[in-house]
């Protein structure tokens, strides 16, 4: 693909990879990508806002040398740092040793991680300009889009705003620009538009939401970083999509379990029964969902939904079988923290299953009991009461009202995300997810997570 201007001093200079069929391992792209990157020149200074996949180097400088010297590049624009977009940086960083990195401060700190040199860099955040003479460039902080590092560039002269992966789609547009698609791929484009906000944005809805609201109205091109850049038509549509899609789903205003499993014999099946008819007791809205024969695209939402979920499976060949681990990794592990969750199942020689699956969930952050639940072979009736009173030890895990705050202790220590660098203040607290002013860090519950980045308690250190 060669340089393709957009406006004027703006160029898409990115790559075209039309026979991609997978991307990052777990995503399907059935009409291949772009690594989009594009070039901002002003009267003095010139941008190039990302890079490329480091297989594309040496096009991603062809398109650029179309348009300047490599050598007039003045800054390098990171909007967000994944290796499909900064793989290139130390290739150009070698071509270009007083190119300077522009980037917010999560970004700066995984390029240090990526690039492996030192490089001079410009770290902003929200609100920060850049001009470039006659084109004054703004930087607008959008954390978890889908990493903590995103920023969005908006070029108010142009009218051009520029993305990153927000609003992106796996779709190998040559024209790079939405018009260029034919009327007979338009539904296609749209399928991969959803495609990619699920995959992309599905764990971080919250942050849609508010990337919606931080988008200019006056942008009449958004520039992403895959597929092709969208003009008016498209950006309203895919602005209403997308709000749609993030929007939240109203709560069951009972209390609601999913019972997962696989079961070779009945066995396991029992188990499940004795869970579900008890827990259905006890008031909850209870779905058993046999993950071999069931509805599999129901699965992602009942274990990511409910407010108990329990997993069941026999032990096969000292291990549990694929269906149920693919169970396990359908949980949204960062918006599941602290659900009440369990494993279970019937074994015939050695019964690892219900324990290595009960691992898994613990590591996943999910609030498990004291130990899974398991039957050697055919479950007697004393055993089908004991799995219902574990099911209901299990449910009693899940959430009841928060706790009121206990008081700040004298100079209680603010705390900094080493990620993102949010600082948590407990004088402010974090009175929208609970965590009421006056509440030491240490106060906040174990499944408290940085409301930029999401990162868990972990990731956070003193400040001195
Ligand atoms: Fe296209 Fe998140 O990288």
């Amino acid at each position: 693909m060669s340089a393709i201007k957009l406006r004027e001093g703006v160029w898409s200079v990115g790559v075209l990879n039309p026979s991609l069929r997978v991307f990052d391992i777990v995503m399907t792209s059935p009409y291949g990508t772009s690594y989009n990157a594009y070039l901002v020149t002003g009267g003095e200074k010139t941008a190039l806002i990302e890079t490329v996949h480091k297989d594309y180097f040496d096009q991603l400088v062809g398109n650029i040398q179309e348009v300047l010297p490599l050598e007039k590049l003045d800054y390098l624009i990171m909007n967000h740092t994944e290796p499909d977009h900064s793989g290139s940086v130390r290739a150009l960083l070698e071509r270009c040793p007083n190119l300077k990195v522009i980037c917010s401060n999560p970004a700066r700190k995984f390029l240090n991680a990526i690039a492996n040199e030192d490089f001079p860099c410009q770290v902003v955040k929200d609100g920060d300009t850049l001009d470039l003479g006659g084109k004054t460039l703004t930087f607008l902080s959008a954390p978890l889009l889908h990493w903590p590092d995103t920023m969005f560039t908006w070029d108010p002269a142009d009218q051009t705003l520029f993305t990153c992966d927000f609003l992106g789609a796996h779709f190998c547009e040559p024209t790079m620009v939405d018009t260029g698609i034919q009327a007979e791929y338009r539904g296609r484009y749209e399928a991969e538009l959803k495609n990619y906000f699920d995959c992309i944005f599905g764990p971080f809805h919250p942050a849609v939401l508010a990337g919606l609201d931080k988008l200019p109205a006056e942008a009449r091109l958004v520039c992403t970083s895959h597929g092709p850049c969208l003009t008016a038509a498209t950006l309203e549509r895919a602005k209403d999509c997308y709000r749609q899609w993030a929007a939240p789903q109203p709560r069951s205003a009972v209390k609601t379990a999913a019972v997962v499993y696989c079961s070779a014999y009945g066995c396991t099946k029992a188990l499940a029964e004795a869970m579900a008819a008890a827990l259905t007791e006890d008031g909850l809205q209870v779905t058993a969902h046999d993950v071999v024969f069931d509805d599999p695209a129901a699965l992602t939402g009942l274990v990511n939904d409910s407010d108990v979920v329990l997993f069941g499976a026999p032990t096969l060949n000292r291990n549990a079988p694929e269906a149920i681990w693919d169970a396990v990794h359908a949980v949204d592990a960062i918006n599941t923290r602290g659900r009440a969750a369990g494993a279970f199942g019937s074994f015939g020689w050695t019964g690892e299953a219900p324990g290595m699956l009960h691992e898994q969930l613990r590591q996943l952050k999910l609030a498990v009991p004291a130990a899974p639940f398991k039957v050697c072979f055919v479950p007697t009736q004393a055993d089908l009461e004991a799995a219902a009173a574990w099911a209901r030890s299990v449910a009693a895990l899940a959430k009841g009202p928060e706790a009121p705050a206990a008081p700040a202790p004298a100079k209680a220590k603010k705390y900094v995300c080493s990620i993102c660098g949010y600082i948590y203040d407990p004088a402010a607290g974090d009175p929208d997810r609970g965590a009421a002013p006056g509440t030491p860090f240490e106060a906040l519950p174990d499944d408290w997570t940085c409301p930029l980045c999401r990162m868990g308690k972990d990731k956070f250190e003193p400040v001195d």
